[in-house]
């Protein structure tokens, strides 16, 4: 396949996932999966060769094509999304294919200030929003409504990715048969990390259509912990989807362990961000508990002799570097020598 995009809509193709082949999926080797003696394999679907180079380019450019297909586009001056993540630039720069050039976010005052860089670099136009401690969507307080309560003008769309239909449909739509083909229809367990929850409800919706005997586990993280783009089961509240009707299991998952994790991934060539961490933890977590109760076993018998796992990396780790050296000690990285020398030591 040549994979060349020219002509008028060169770039609108470029960003429509319908257009490219599927998404690499990778194995992943000994050293990174402790149940490679159960005959367990696990893959890594890797969202974050996309072009815009994460998950949600994905539902980003359905939810505005679609909305342009209904006609609902017309007369639209700027989108407004509550959203500091990769949601919101990714919908700005679907939304300039679609003759929309600007974007708004309401951002919470928290926000890093490297997520700020990134709003400014892809020329989005931030508003912060002091949230309240406990953000619901019904809360006039929170970015969430606010954002849909802008959206009530004329010139202004709130594509409200929490209760948008299409953002789930585009992981339906594109991924799950992705993930169908690429493993032959052999998928046993599918793992991915709680944010809307639209990567999770659309491959679990198109996954166990085809097969009701998948297991489908949502990885959050764990009370009080920190990882972008996903969220805990508490603030799962704004979410408007049924999201617990598609998970089986659920895995609260913990910071360290997701850094970690992704930051091995990235050492052997899957460059995966902290989401792809804790998809993963969340993964390992279940397939032990499995192991544990001996449930493994019968899985594999199920399954004709070979279990076989894929887990969504969101994105990669650059984003988040900074991050690495907050959230891990010392001893996960190499020492440098002469460092007094240096002359530009943050
Ligand atoms: C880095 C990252 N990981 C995971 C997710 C969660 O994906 P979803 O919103 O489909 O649940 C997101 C969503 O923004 C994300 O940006």
């Amino acid at each position: 396949m040549t994979n060349i995009f020219k002509g008028q809509d060169a770039l609108k193709n470029f960003l429509n996932p319908e257009k490219h082949p599927n998404l690499p999926m990778v194995e992943l080797s000994a050293s990174l999966n402790p149940f490679t003696g159960d005959n367990v394999r696990i893959f890594a679907k890797m969202m974050s060769l996309s072009p815009l180079g994460n998950v949600k380019a994905v539902p980003a450019f359905n939810m505005v094509q679609e909305m342009f297909l209904r006609g609902d586009l017309e007369g639209v001056e700027r989108l407004v999304e509550n959203s500091s993540g990769n949601t919101i630039f990714s919908m700005a720069v679907a939304a300039r294919q679609f003759g929309v050039e600007r974007t708004q976010a309401y951002v919470p005052s928290e926000i890093s200030w490297n997520k700020m860089l990134m709003l400014l670099f892809f020329g989005v136009e931030p508003i912060v929003n002091q949230e309240p401690q406990k953000p619901a969507e019904s809360d006039p307080a929170s970015g969430v409504y606010k954002a849909r309560k802008d959206g009530e003008a004329s010139d202004v769309l709130n594509l409200g990715q929490y209760d948008n239909i299409d953002n789930p449909g585009a992981h339906k739509k594109w991924i799950g048969p992705q993930i169908w083909e690429q493993t032959e229809g052999r998928i046993d367990i599918f793992c991915a990390g709680l944010g809307t929850t639209g990567t999770l409800i659309g491959n679990a919706k198109f996954l166990k259509d085809k097969d009701p005997s998948i297991k489908v586990v949502g990885a959050l993280r764990a009370a009080d912990n920190y990882v972008p783009g996903v969220r805990t089961e508490n603030l799962l509240s704004v979410v408007g989807f049924d999201w617990r009707e598609y998970v089986d299991q659920i895995e609260p998952v913990e910071t360290a362990a997701s850094y970690a994790l992704s930051m091995a991934l990235s050492r052997k060539g899957i460059m995966a961000g902290p989401s792809s961490g804790l998809a993963l933890v969340g993964l390992l977590n279940q397939l032990q508990t499995l192991k544990d109760s001996n449930r493994l076993d019968d899985l594999r018998r199920a399954s004709s002799g070979e279990i076989t796992c894929v887990f969504i990396c969101p994105d990669g780790p650059v984003p988040y570097l900074d991050e690495y050296f907050k959230y891990l000690d010392s001893s996960h990285f190499p020492k440098i020598q002469n460092e007094d020398i240096l002359t530009n030591k943050p």
